[in-house]
């Protein structure tokens, strides 16, 4: 009989780790093990190489610059913009407006499209796992509108009940604005369907992507989703660069946000013109070198092929959650179907921080408390959760040091 094996790629962890010098860091006199990466991910070396390049040798402001200098580094950004836009499939560069972040995207759209759009009576849908940077914004929209804020509950498994969310659609729905991927649970909520129901009503939708770019393939098309949010830290990249993805004629439609240099086209005192996309939202001198950098870390991701990092990632999320589950008296929050790698738990008799403090000890870096999802830990009735988060260069050796240092914390605590 003939048999057919399948090939799962899958990578040299130990040649990636190589890439990120802050690996080899010591925290308490052990070699550091980061499990924070849903928070922050750290940068490879040809991240770090990039920002020091740039400013050892192009460093000039753009756009509005003849010399030498001011063409390489416009030419650099701009590169950037066409990168982004190949990662997560946009159709236009001009759809690709650069952040601060993820926060500073949905804070755009709230203040221009919600300032324009949203009238007393209308109802704005999230849902009950949103980060604080995707409630915030609309429900202070909702407070100067007097809209309505509706929630989409979630199951004891940490998965958006779906009906509950299709009962909630109606004409008065203008937004419906959701997480892609939780930071608190790991749960990949369903947004094409999410978006398609929403379509059907004429809501826009507004899908938050900090956790989900750096895991999934992402394809805004594909998703029809009107805006999408990442930021540039969660992906290997630097701090302070984000991006904003908008369908172009909703971009064009919607108000300016911040007034100042670059995003007009011409200032009198009597009257200003707006600048085309993307410029019209990239008021000021922008963060270049952030930008330029951020390149660096999307091609490297390319280059190592999500799937083969998916791969590797889900070995680790089965691995530490058999590890982790079989602790007794520990609670995993979060045991949605489809997750990414990120086990969000809490021990009996504990507090997460003790917990987060004691691993810390053991030189292990995970994050503890609300994860800034407040309400989501109020529907599961804990205070935080003690949250390890894998990132392609984790290993099963470290989910070991991880199981390992928890035992001890417990037995110290209990
Ligand atoms: C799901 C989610 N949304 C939004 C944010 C905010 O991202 P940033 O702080 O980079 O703007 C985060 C950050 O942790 C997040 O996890």
């Amino acid at each position: 009989m003939e048999t057919t094996t399948t090939i799962r790629p899958t990578f040299d962890v130990n040649d990636i780790r190589k890439s990120f010098p802050i690996l080899e860091r010591e925290v308490n006199n052990q070699l550091m093990v980061y499990l924070d990466n849903a928070a922050t991910s750290q940068k490879p070396q040809m991240v770090i190489d990039a920002l020091n390049y740039y400013y050892s040798n192009y460093n000039a402001n753009i756009h509005r610059g003849i010399h030498t200098l001011a063409e390489e580094a416009t030419t650099a950004y701009e590169a950037t913009r066409k990168t982004v836009k190949d990662f997560i499939g946009a159709k236009l560069s001009n759809e690709i407006i650069f952040t601060r972040g993820t926060t500073e995207g949905i804070n755009l759209v709230a203040y221009t499209w919600g300032r324009k759009n949203i009238s007393e009576g209308d109802e704005i849908i999230i849902s009950a796992m949103e980060h604080h940077s995707n409630i915030v914004p609309w429900q202070i929209l909702c407070n100067e509108k007097k809209a309505v804020l509706k929630i989409i509950p979630v199951s004891d498994e940490g998965e958006l009940l779906m009906d509950e969310y299709k009962k909630l659609l109606s004409s008065k729905t203008k937004l419906v604005s959701v997480v892609h991927v939780s930071n608190s649970l790991g749960t990949v909520n369903p947004v094409k369907e999410i978006i398609e129901e929403a379509h059907k009503v004429g809501a826009v939708v507004f899908v938050d992507g900090a956790q989900s770019t750096v895991h999934l393939d992402i394809d805004v098309q594909e998703m029809d989703c009107d805006f999408f949010a990442f930021s540039g830290h969660k992906v290997y990249g630097p701090t302070g660069i984000g991006v904003l993805y908008g369908k172009k004629k909703i971009l064009e439609e919607m108000p300016v946000f911040m007034g100042g240099g670059e995003m007009i086209k011409e200032v009198t005192f009597e009257k200003t013109t707006f600048n085309e996309l993307p410029y019209k939202y990239e008021a000021g001198t922008p963060n270049i070198a952030d930008t330029i950098a951020l390149k660096v870390a999307l091609d490297f991701v390319t280059e190592t092929k999500k799937n083969i990092i998916r791969n590797h990632e889900s070995d680790l999320l089965k691995y530490a959650t058999e590890q982790l589950s079989a602790i007794e008296g520990l609670r995993i929050i979060g045991t949605a179907k489809n997750k990414v790698s990120l086990i969000s738990f809490v021990i009996k008799n504990t507090h997460p921080q003790d917990i987060g403090v004691l691993l810390d000890n053991q030189g292990i870096a995970v994050r503890t408390g609300h994860h800034c999802t407040q309400p989501l830990m109020a529907r599961f009735g804990v205070p935080g959760t003690v949250r390890a988060s894998f990132a392609m260069y984790n290993t099963k050796e470290e989910v070991d040091r991880l199981v390992a240092a928890v035992k001890k914390a417990i037995k110290m605590l209990t």
